[in-house]
């Protein structure tokens, strides 16, 4: 590793694509993997052994739905016994009587649960899964049972907009410690299931405001993050918080990726875990390269003071709408093709009014990767 290059702190481990709800939201490839294709449980301890020689803290154990591997505990010990921070990142849905328990005896130091409704009906709609709402709940009382910070996810779009008041109630109602309002970003099943997905832009509006109120409200209460939509941004997030800078992901298989989406980027090469090491792959992989730093950008962002503020922004979005990985996230108003997020924001609502919205999703499942 070159001297000014400085080791990842956290790691996000893709333990597997399978999952028992649907949602069309998931950042996940189209292609998901089969449970045939998951590393194994010596092969993912190893993983996170190196994981902690690399100075990673926090590792989140996410999927898919991470609990359907049955060595979730053994993961978790592994971890644990390095001193590595977890955090599991679940569904809350077929979660069998005491494995929270036992994640939290394993060592789990922290359980984010995600909720795709503040009502019933919209949770289960949207996961299409009749009676999660109920099982989710059931699953973070038992999280704050045993002694476990809770965090509620809420990962936001046209369909659940309006319900941001009861998400912040049932929040605070479940105990949370963080409630995180996260408006969808489009890769993966999202950016398939956009024109059904993009709320209005006065949703957008109001939405800001209630959150911007019950974060000054409800200070030292609970801490409530706000994820804003990218489409009605000036400026980009810092995505990743900058490609190959602090943190990397590693899907099912074993594939080290600089982001969630990077394989969308068809110019890129990925390695695997057991090629070469981890330490290896995060300072001389050719894809963590491609866009690390600034030394890559093109104008606009090559003379803008903010490119290390948001390196650019997101880089699978660029490719995405811009077609071209290094040009700039077109979220930016500096961007040529910025108007084209407008226009896609403006065609939204036509999609919406000609189709049902149970009719019109493309439900995230296992083989149908096609749909592109
Ligand atoms: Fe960020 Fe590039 Fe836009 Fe500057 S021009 S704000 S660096 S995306
Ligand atoms: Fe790949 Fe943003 S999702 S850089």
């Amino acid at each position: 590793m070159s001297e000014s290059l400085l080791p990842p702190i956290g790691m996000l481990a893709e333990l597997t694509h399978r999952c028992p709800l649907q949602c069309p939201y998931c950042s996940n490839p189209l292609e998901l993997l089969k449970a045939n294709r998951e590393l194994d449980t010596q092969t993912w301890l190893d993983l996170f052994s190196q994981t902690a020689d690399l100075g990673v803290l926090q590792v989140h154990l996410s999927g898919g739905e991470p609990t359907l591997r049955r060595d979730l505990e053994q993961l978790i010990a592994g971890l644990s016994a390095r001193g590595v921070y977890t955090n599991l990142i679940t569904a809350g849905v077929g979660l069998a009587e005491g494995r929270i328990e036992a994640f939290a005896e394993a060592g789990l130091d922290h359980l984010q649960l995600s909720f795709q409704g503040a009502r019933p009906a919209t949770t289960d709609l949207i996961g299409n899964h009749r009676g999660s709402h109920e099982k989710k709940l059931e699953a973070a009382r038992r999280a704050r049972a045993a002694g476990l910070p809770l965090t509620i996810n809420a990962p936001i779009h046209r369909h659940n907009i309006e319900e941001v008041p009861e998400f912040i109630d049932m929040a605070l109602s479940l105990g949370a410690e963080r409630l995180e309002i996260a408006n969808v970003q489009y890769a993966g099943w999202a950016l398939a299931n956009r024109n059904v997905l993009m709320p209005e832009r006065a949703a957008v509006d109001r939405q800001a405001k209630i959150v911007a109120a019950a974060q000054e409200r409800l200070a030292g209460v609970i801490n409530i993050d706000f994820v804003p939509p990218d489409y009605f941004a000036i400026y980009p997030k810092p995505c990743m918080g900058g490609w190959a800078r602090d943190a990397f992901i590693v899907a099912p298989d074993g594939t080290v990726l600089p982001c969630h989406a990077a394989q969308t980027i068809p110019s890129l090469r990925f390695e695997r875990f057991g090629e070469r090491t981890l330490a290896e792959i995060w300072a001389d992989s050719a894809a963590f390269n491609a866009f690390r730093g600034s030394g890559w950008m093109q104008e606009p962002c090559r003379s803008c003071e903010r490119r290390d503020v948001d390196w650019g922004g997101c880089r699978c979005q660029a490719m995405a709408i811009a077609g071209d990985a290094a040009a700039a996230d077109p979220a930016c108003i500096k961007s040529p093709i910025h108007e084209r997020l407008a226009m896609l924001i403006a065609g939204t609502g036509r999609a919406a009014e000609t189709a049902a919205a149970e009719e019109a999703f493309i439900y995230r499942r296992i083989g149908v990767a096609d749909v592109a």
